[in-house]
């Protein structure tokens, strides 16, 4: 299905909210096919957050208002000073789940028309409410009239009876709760969420792939989150509570240094996989609590990647058997696209190949112009990621659906549920 996107030259703001660092992008909309010309950027680590649930609020807060100012900052003459007061943000893979349904809605011999489907939408959404999940997205997949399956465009068919495969994925009420208050107290908006595997997807996944189905696992700092897509849509979408702090951690641990020098020696030195040059190598471990230049330590580079490449494993295991036992792995189709900051260990393309028995391309946001260097890499795949979805997907926003379907329903009061519910 064709999305309608907004229009030419309308200006969004996405902000990423990571475990390992905030991002916010602010673009322009540059041309109907989807792409964005940057118009500010602020990153910086984050504080108060940890595999993606906030453990400190004032922090969190801190870290989100620092991050948006620097961004509104560069981008203060492009919006004439007109401070920004909406974003789209984030939801961790862990805090989100997918849900299949099948709903039917009577068409009583007519074509189908847009209204129809959204009837339908509405009606599985009205199935899911729950107290302790919100809805995030509203995705249908395939479409029955009166019996043939299949259809994946159903607009101008005609029938008695449209059926359709809807994933909702819903989000863990208190979790996002506590994410909205830190962006209420910085004085802004959240005009949608989107679950942040199936935002790094649709930042960097060509559409082909989209279409034939392919699986991308977004390595992140504390989070691995999984997104199936097929026939243009998501359809599954999970997580794993570990990321490349992990990593990182079992580095310090197993070479006794201290936490920043695990990071910094993983990222210099650091492998998913084994060569056999590692043996050889020796590599400068500063021991946690030591002087350097009175005990130096050395260590085989090998002793590095031996303990990088089990928590590796582990994860892309821990990916593997959620594919295989949700049954999403069937549409999976025979590629996967590495994102996430974890995803640049060299090397991770061959494990990867190795442990999902698939072709692995690594990902990173191609439909945004203008990002420097330091913010076009696979760790900023789900910050661009949330600018389509805003600017694309709205058809797939819960509150959007049910303004639509509802009319009398004014779009202002369901547009941001938490004020409705809150
Ligand atoms: N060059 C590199 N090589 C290996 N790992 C790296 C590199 N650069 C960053 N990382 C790792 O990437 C991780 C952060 O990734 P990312 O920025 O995608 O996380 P996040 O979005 O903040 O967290 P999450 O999505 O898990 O909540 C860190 O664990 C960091 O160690
Ligand atoms: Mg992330």
């Amino acid at each position: 299905m064709k999305h309608k996107s907004k229009p030419k030259g309308s200006v969004v703001a996405a902000l990423d909210i990571g475990s390992s660092k905030i991002a916010c992008f602010i673009a322009r909309i540059v041309d109907d096919e989807g792409n964005f010309e940057v118009l500010g950027v602020g990153h910086q680590a984050s504080q108060g957050i940890k595999a993606g649930s906030v453990t400190d609020l004032n922090a969190a807060e801190g870290a989100i208002r620092q991050t948006v100012h620097a961004a509104e900052n560069m981008a203060a003459e492009a919006m004439k000073g007109y401070p920004l007061r909406e974003v789209v943000i984030n939801v961790p893979g862990v805090h989100a789940r997918s849900h299949n349904f099948t709903v039917d809605v009577d068409i009583s011999g007519q074509d189908v028309t847009d209204n129809d489907v959204r009837r339908a939408l509405a009606k599985a959404q009205g199935n899911a409410v729950s107290g302790d999940f919100e809805l995030i997205h509203t995705i249908p997949n395939t479409y029955t009239i009166d019996g043939n399956n299949g259809i994946r465009e159903p607009r101008g068919m005609f029938g008695d009876v449209l059926e359709v495969d809807i994933h909702l994925v819903t989000g863990d009420t208190s979790a996002l709760r506590n994410i909205a208050t830190c962006i209420e107290r910085s004085h802004l908006d959240i005009g949608a969420l989107c679950e942040a595997g199936y935002a790094a997807g649709l930042a960097s996944l060509v559409e082909d792939e989209m279409d034939l189905g392919c699986t991308v696992i977004d390595m992140g700092g504390g989070v691995t989150s999984i997104a199936v897509f097929y026939g243009g849509a998501l359809v599954y979408c999970d997580a794993i509570p570990v990321g490349g702090q992990h990593v990182t951690s079992d580095i310090a641990r197993g070479l006794s240094t201290s936490l920043s020098d695990a990071e910094r020696l993983k990222v210099l030195y650091g492998s998913a996989v084994a060569s056999s040059a590692d043996e050889n190598e020796l590599i400068d471990v500063p021991q946690i609590g030591e002087d350097q230049q009175s005990h130096p330590n050395h260590a085989p580079r090998s002793l590095l990647v031996g303990i990088i490449q089990p928590r590796l494993e582990e994860i892309l295991e821990l990916a593997r058997a959620k594919l295989n036992d949700s049954g999403a792995g069937q549409f999976a189709g025979r590629r996967v696209i590495l994102t996430g900051g974890a995803s640049q260990l060299p090397g991770l393309r061959d494990l990867g190949q190795m442990v999902l028995d698939k072709q692995v391309r690594l990902g990173r946001p191609i439909r945004i112009d203008g990002l420097a260097e330091s913010v076009n890499g696979p760790a900023f795949a789900t910050t661009a990621g949330l600018l389509t979805y805003v600017s694309e997907r709205s058809d797939e926003m819960p509150a959007a659906i049910v303004a639509q379907v509802e009319p009398g329903n004014m779009f202002e009061r369901v547009k941001f549920w938490m004020r409705d519910n809150w």
